[in-house]
């Protein structure tokens, strides 16, 4: 995980009606929220009423459209979502690149609109199973990534990294290849953007969960996670903020610990 704040991004996809909205309570009442950053992407229908509800968790949205005031029937703009109460966009997820026949430089145009909205986006890329199965996941990642994202790097950018095959299925990648993929990841922002480069958040995301959140975010170059259906509830959702927590309090720890050590050499 990189030096900042883990950040654990709930997505509920098309789950979530009016009464859905008290897990955001149950989420905050519980605390471990604020050690991190959290932040809850509802279907839009409840992004308005999610923002006036939370108090610190952040709110975003699951897509936008990348026009503005142009005339798009049931599509959304950035500056729409932004004026609804969200703070965060997801763009590119896998089921919109599918479903929706999203090309990669949609995606760009959609995260580009966003920024200049005043949005914090969340590029997805991931690689379908067949092209892990023919070793082809480093080509097919980068490809998405460097077609994706915005072409001058902001600092509200954050990418997460979904393989396909991971998502909704129980199956993660091993330590091994998550942070394999990390790094790949890390080097091509650093070729893209420079410096500013360095320090954009990756985060994983495919059937993260409760029971395996720790060791996700134990892995190097992953700074936090984007999580689908665990992300339904407040039961299946805090032990996920609460490993987030954990490994913050780890990593103050060891910076405090290296600083005492350099005071006293
Ligand atoms: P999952 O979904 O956690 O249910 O696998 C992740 C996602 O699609 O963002």
């Amino acid at each position: 995980m990189t030096g900042g704040s883990p950040l654990i991004v709930g997505n509920w996809k098309m789950n979530g009606t009016q009464s859905t909205l008290s897990e955001l309570d149950a989420i905050e009442a519980e605390g471990a929220h604020r050690r991190v950053k959290v932040v809850i992407c509802p279907p839009a229908t409840l992004i308005a009423t999610a923002a006036a509800v939370a108090k610190e968790i952040e709110i975003g949205a699951q897509d936008c459209h990348a026009g503005n005031g142009v005339a798009f029937t049931g599509k959304l703009s950035p500056a729409m979502l932004f004026d609804a109460g969200a703070r965060w966009v997801i763009v590119g997820h896998s089921e919109c690149r599918a479903c929706a026949g999203e090309t990669d430089d949609t995606v760009r145009e959609k995260a580009e609109r966003a920024l200049e909205a005043g949005l914090a986006v969340i590029v997805c890329v991931g690689e379908p199973k067949e092209a892990r199965d023919r070793g082809r996941e480093n080509a097919v990642v980068l490809s998405q990534l460097t077609a994706s994202i915005p072409t001058l790097a902001g600092a509200a950018l954050t990418i997460a990294y979904e393989p396909i095959w991971a998502i909704g299925t129980g199956m993660t990648p091993t330590s091994t290849q998550i942070e394999h993929m990390h790094a790949l990841i890390r080097r091509a922002l650093i070729d893209l953007y420079g410096a500013a480069g360095q320090s954009l958040p990756i985060l994983y995301g495919g059937s993260a969960n409760g029971s395996n959140a720790a060791q996700l975010l134990s892995i190097a170059g992953v700074g936090g996670l984007l999580v689908g259906g665990a992300s339904l509830s407040a039961e299946s959702f805090l032990p996920i903020v609460q490993a987030a927590a954990a490994r913050r309090e780890q990593q103050l720890c060891s910076v405090t610990s290296r600083r005492i050590k350099n005071e006293i050499n």
